[in-house]
Parts: C-alpha cells; structure tokens; sequence
C-alpha cells in the first residue's frame, strides 16, 4: 500500500487507475482505526477496482470545547491495518494542505434542514466541517463510490443530500454498524471510556432496541422518547437526545407513523459522548 501526504501524488495515483478504467472507492477516515474502519475498506474492495483511505482528523468538525487536541492519532497502525485489508493507498494529507488559507478561513458548505437537529443541534458547526471536508476529499480523489458507516447516521443522510444537492459524481454506499459482543457500537472514542463505563455503555444499545419494541407494540414516539431518556438517566448516563425519527430524513414522524423510524440517541458518561442508532425496520 502507497500512503501519500499530498495532493500531486494523490492525483498522479487516481489519474494511472482511471487511465486503466478501473474505478475507485473512497473510505474517509480520521484514523485510530478499528474493526468498524475496517468492515468500510472491505465494502468499497467489493465494490470497487481500487481503494483510497483518508486518515485526517478534520479541525472544522470539531467545536471549540470537543476533543480534537486529543484525539487519538496513531498513523503507523493505521498504515499497518489498512495495508492488511487491502487497501491501495493512504491519503493522509496536513491541515495546510486540506485548508490551504487556513481551517478558519476556508469556503464552508452548509447543508440546510437535516442539520438543524440531533447532532447538529448539540455540535453547532459540526456537520459544516464534515460536508466541507468530505467534499474537498471528494474533489481530491474523485471516488467512484464512498463508503460511510451507519454509525454515523445523520453524517451519512447529510452526505447524502449534499451529494444529490451539489450533482457529485459519486455514489455513497453505508456500511452497517459494527458492534463488540455486549451491542456497543466500535468507535475510536470508547478507549475514553473508564472500566466501569465501558461496562455501563451496552445500555445505549439496550435501550434503543427496547424503543424499538416499544414501537412494534404500538407506544406513542414521544412517550417512548421520553421513556428512553429516563432510562439512561437512571443508568448513569447524561443524554442529550433519545429521538425517533425518519430515517429517510430525520423529520418527526406523524402521530400512529410506524414504517422506516430510526431510533437515536447521544449520551455523556463522564467526559465521552457516545452516539449510537438503530433502524426499527
Ligand atoms: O466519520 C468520520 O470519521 C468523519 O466525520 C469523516 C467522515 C471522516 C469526515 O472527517
């Protein structure tokens, strides 16, 4: 596998594969991968001739109180995992190559509507970050296809959107959340997590497929809702959201509207927030 740091080199890549007429998957990554990381690569290999990862922890999605100084950047295990998966090469580029004037005074997108809620209400900018990042990734690899996991729900729905909003040549595929063998979701920021809360963690997914119970036995959503938040709070967890909402939009569903929900939920525990979903289908 190639790692390159910068755009020349990227594009000489891309340009010899699209030469050949092989077509390309994109995995945008922050790094400090992991089995989840690692089940995208395995989708884009299926669906695509040659696969780009982009290890980039992205200043612009994060708000000025998270965890962007902290966050785990080990590249040496990232290049050795992905090299395993067989991945074709590593794009990880500087911030001063992804925002050339600068993260604070670079052209932003922002997506409208499906932002204003969840975690665009929580993370005010958030998702201007990720839209703006993955679009320039985007124009720098011009993947055929781009894999996101459904962890990330509402990131993968805005990137959606912005894809059909702007016309990009790109088809986006969602890989399917992977779980250790108590529910809780893989991600990078679970090594937070102290013993007794990674114990407690299970209960976000414990309590997500108990809203979707209670939605098959015909419950109210905003009596489920407010059920669930309760039950984290009792747990020990500080929840900013317990929602049930479209998955095709995040809009609010009717009163009785029981097709295609989504339930999802962020919550602190200690200093971590975590964020998990699961579709009621
Ligand atoms: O999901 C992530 O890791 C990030 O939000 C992404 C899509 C790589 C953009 O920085």
């Amino acid at each position: 596998m190639q790692t390159v740091h910068d755009v020349p080199a990227l594009r000489a890549a891309i340009r010899g594969w699209h030469a050949q007429g092989q077509t390309v998957g994109l995995v945008p990554t922050m790094g400090n991968l992991h089995a989840g990381h690692f089940s995208l690569i395995k989708l884009a290999r299926t669906r695509a001739d040659r696969v780009v990862a982009s290890v980039f922890v992205n200043p612009t999605q994060f708000g000025p109180s998270e965890d962007f100084e902290r966050y785990p950047r080990t590249l040496g295990q990232d290049q050795a995992g992905l090299a395993e998966q067989g991945c074709d090469l590593l794009f990880a580029p500087e911030v001063a190559t992804m925002y050339p004037y600068g993260a604070q005074h670079s052209v932003s997108l922002h997506v409208p509507q499906i932002t204003d809620t969840l975690e665009g209400a929580h993370r005010p900018g958030h998702f201007d970050g990720v839209a703006t990042v993955v679009c320039k990734l985007f124009n720098l690899v011009q993947p055929d296809l781009a894999v996101f996991g459904q962890k990330d729900f509402q990131q993968l729905k805005v990137i959606e959107r912005m894809v059909r909003d702007l016309s990009l040549p790109v088809k986006v595929m969602a890989a399917p959340t992977q779980r250790a063998e108590d529910g809780l979701a893989l991600s990078s920021r679970n090594q937070y997590l102290s013993d007794e809360e990674r114990a407690l963690a299970p209960q976000i997914h414990a309590v997500l497929a108990q809203m979707r119970e209670l939605i098959g036995k015909g419950h109210a959503w905003r009596v489920v809702e407010q059920a669930a938040l309760s039950k984290l709070e009792r747990a020990g967890f500080e929840p900013d959201y317990a929602a049930i909402r479209r998955a095709a939009d995040l809009s609010e569903p009717a009163e009785g509207e029981r097709d295609g929900l989504v339930g999802l939920i962020a919550a602190r525990l200690g200093k971590t927030r975590l964020i998990d979903n699961l579709l009621f289908d």
